[in-house]
């Protein structure tokens, strides 16, 4: 008899696939006798990447190394006209693209559609799309910064067509040989209430995730040139509104004080004022007061919703695992710094959670701070009962 156990798995912020691709990994290698994943992700770009690598892994005969030399080919002959850039005015600059370089992107853009046009299977086309976005910033006079992108000088040997070819290579090779035996996928939508899974789907033995830490990144913004060049976004009002949609870990657009919130008890509303106002008295008084004002209480908010939506779809034994970054805000010596790690435990308790134990990832580094409290925990939490 198969004593090994199946394991049913969720991850509200599932970003590029990193939990789904460990699981069909733990059930290629037999640790699990298989497994059920479903993942949420609001970043259209981003989706796009954790949801093609699942499905490659459970469809593994996939050859994308084969499609990206007919599209290479397509594009050398010269026969394609590039179509016009996105309409992004970071493309348009040459301060930020060499526009020949640009041309090559977007004909391999189009030579990867005529090869759809032509009934290429739908995984290959993705991964090669994925190939596509992967040389993106490799080819721009830009890298990707943290919370930025910022113009950096380059020194460039490699064409794009060829860089393209690479990274298909690479995948090819990166592929598994044999199918897991993981079913579900990762849903276009939003992490905090993960309304698609609902009473139809069984509990889950474990929710594993790592929400946006409120460090300011603004995924929209970090991963804009890939999401606009795969044709992501019609135009800026579809840019906005995906901005708007994510967890408010990031004050680049400045929305209203979400506390309280219609969708709580009054009893609920005070117990997150009693979390996250300490937080904010301990802010700096500085310009940026109101924004990061607005960004705590929102993400406290938005986490409490997500530990609620968790706790919900969890089995009486179930058990989660989050992983978050604390951060530092404002600059020495008024500096603080927000530890996310305990804010959400201490959210988790209200949402139904007893808190086992935490365990430090690693220490965070920053010139002008040497804290213990600066670091990535990983915190396990069991459904209450
Ligand atoms: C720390 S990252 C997740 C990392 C992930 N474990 C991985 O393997 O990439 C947080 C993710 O949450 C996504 N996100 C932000 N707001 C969201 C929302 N409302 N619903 C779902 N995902 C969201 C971001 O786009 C980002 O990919």
């Amino acid at each position: 008899m198969d004593n090994r156990k199946f394991l049913r798995v969720l991850d509200p912020y599932s970003g590029v696939g990193t939990s789904a691709i460990s699981l069909t990994e733990m059930v290629r290698d037999g640790d699990l006798s298989g497994a059920a994943f479903y993942g949420f992700e609001s970043n259209p770009f981003i989706h796009f990447v954790g949801s093609t690598k699942l499905k490659a892994s459970q469809n593994p005969s996939c050859n994308v190394l084969r499609l990206a030399q007919k599209v290479a080919a397509t594009v050398l002959k010269g026969n394609i006209e590039a179509p016009p850039p996105p309409d992004l005015s970071t493309f348009k600059s040459d301060r930020f693209f060499d526009q020949s370089q640009l041309k090559q992107l977007l004909c391999i853009r189009e030579a990867i559609n005529i090869e759809r046009s032509k009934g290429s299977g739908e995984i290959d086309l993705a991964l090669a799309e994925l190939c596509l976005a992967s040389i993106i910033e490799p080819t721009s006079n830009l890298r990707r910064d943290g919370r930025a992108l910022r113009v950096v000088e380059k020194r460039r040997s490699t064409s794009a067509i060829q860089l393209f070819l690479d990274r298909a290579n690479d995948i090819q090779n990166d592929l598994p040989s044999s199918s897991s035996k993981v079913r579900g996928r990762i849903i276009r939508s939003d992490g905090r209430s993960m309304t698609e899974v609902d009473a139809r789907y069984a509990p889950f033995d474990l929710a594993i995730f790592s929400p946006p830490y409120p460090n300011n990144i603004d995924y929209t913004e970090v991963y804009k040139l890939e999401g606009w060049l795969l044709g992501h976004y019609e135009d800026s009002q579809a840019f906005r509104a995906q901005r708007m949609r994510t967890v408010y870990s990031h004050p680049s657009l400045l929305r209203p004080d979400p506390l309280p919130s219609e969708e709580l008890t009054i009893s609920q509303n005070s117990q997150l004022e009693s979390v996250i106002s300490p937080v904010v008295r301990a802010l700096p008084q500085d310009q940026y007061l109101q924004a990061r004002t607005r960004m705590l209480r929102g993400y406290c908010l938005d986490m409490f919703r997500t530990l609620q939506s968790v706790n919900a779809r969890l089995d009486e034994n179930g058990r989660a695992v989050y992983i978050v970054g604390n951060s530092v805000h404002g600059h020495a010596p008024d500096n603080v710094i927000v530890a996310a790690d305990i804010i959400i435990a201490e959210l988790a308790k209200l949402a139904g959670f007893g808190v086992d134990h935490f365990e430090v990832a690693r220490l965070l580094k920053r010139r002008d701070v040497n804290s213990p409290i600066l670091r990535e925990s990983v915190v396990f939490l069991r459904k209450a009962s």
